[in-house]
């Protein structure tokens, strides 16, 4: 195992650290939560150890089903290592089912089923509170080529279609998610994180939110819910 050297970065849920195999870094799950572009904070207990166990589940899957992903292994409850990323500024949220901004924008009632997945981006910049964009802005701002962005869409929907049926099974509604990507030696790779942080997971039957809106809209037992996806999908307690 790679020797865990210096930290490199500190995001608002995770650290990430150089290691001494320079095509590698170590990152670290905190329990540290923010919301609204970090307007409020709090802390959910075990939520890093969760998300890095459930982050590793997605990625596996993904991989097996032929979408290359920066996950190398797990290292420890709160760690993973991965390959080493630049990292492409935008952030990809793909919508199943109108929730959150969408809702909101576009006048949706939560809860409406989109007739087809809706792709949006998303410029990857906390000063300025992840403004939307568009192709002509990514373009523009020389955030990614064509090329690049053909092949994250490709990758973002085929995710979406993985892990919508893959939670269907465990009777979990993929609602919408977000997705970053970044290059390792000139190939594009799903990077950051997939958990109950960067998704929207509805219990198949009762609705009930097993994910971060319930932090963001100060419901009732948000450790519990990460605790049950990871359940679900391990079927571990
Ligand atoms: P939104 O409805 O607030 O735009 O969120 C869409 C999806 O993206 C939802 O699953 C939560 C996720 N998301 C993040 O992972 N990070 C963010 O900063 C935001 C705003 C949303």
């Amino acid at each position: 195992m790679p020797k865990k050297l210096e930290q490199l970065h500190e995001g608002k849920a995770k650290r990430v650290y150089r290691t001494g195999d320079s095509g590698l870094y170590l990152v670290e799950f905190k329990d540290d939560a923010t919301a609204f572009n970090g307007a409020k904070k709090g802390t959910i207990l075990n939520k890093g150890v969760l998300n890095n166990r459930i982050s590793a589940v997605f990625f596996r899957l993904l991989e097996a089903r032929g979408i290359p992903t920066h996950f190398v292994a797990l290292v420890s409850d709160r760690e993973m290592l991965v390959k080493t990323l630049e990292i492409i500024m935008v952030e990809v949220v793909v919508r199943n089912i109108a929730a959150g901004s969408l809702a909101a924008r576009l006048g949706l009632q939560e809860g409406t089923v989109l007739p087809c997945p809706v792709l949006e981006y998303y410029y990857k910049s906390d000063e300025l509170g992840d403004p939307m964009i568009n192709d002509y802005h990514i373009k523009a701002l020389n955030l990614a080529t064509p090329a690049q962005m053909n092949k994250i869409n490709d990758l973002a929907l085929k995710t979406n279609e993985i892990l919508r049926e893959y939670l269907r099974d465990k009777d979990i509604e993929l609602v919408d998610f977000k997705l970053e990507f970044g290059l390792h030696k000139e190939e594009v790779l799903l990077g950051d994180e997939i958990s109950p942080d960067t998704c929207r997971l509805w219990d198949k039957k009762t609705f009930k939110k097993l994910d971060k809106d319930r932090f963001r809209r100060d419901l009732d037992n948000v450790e519990g819910a990460y605790e049950e996806v990871f359940k679900r999908l391990t079927g571990n307690n």
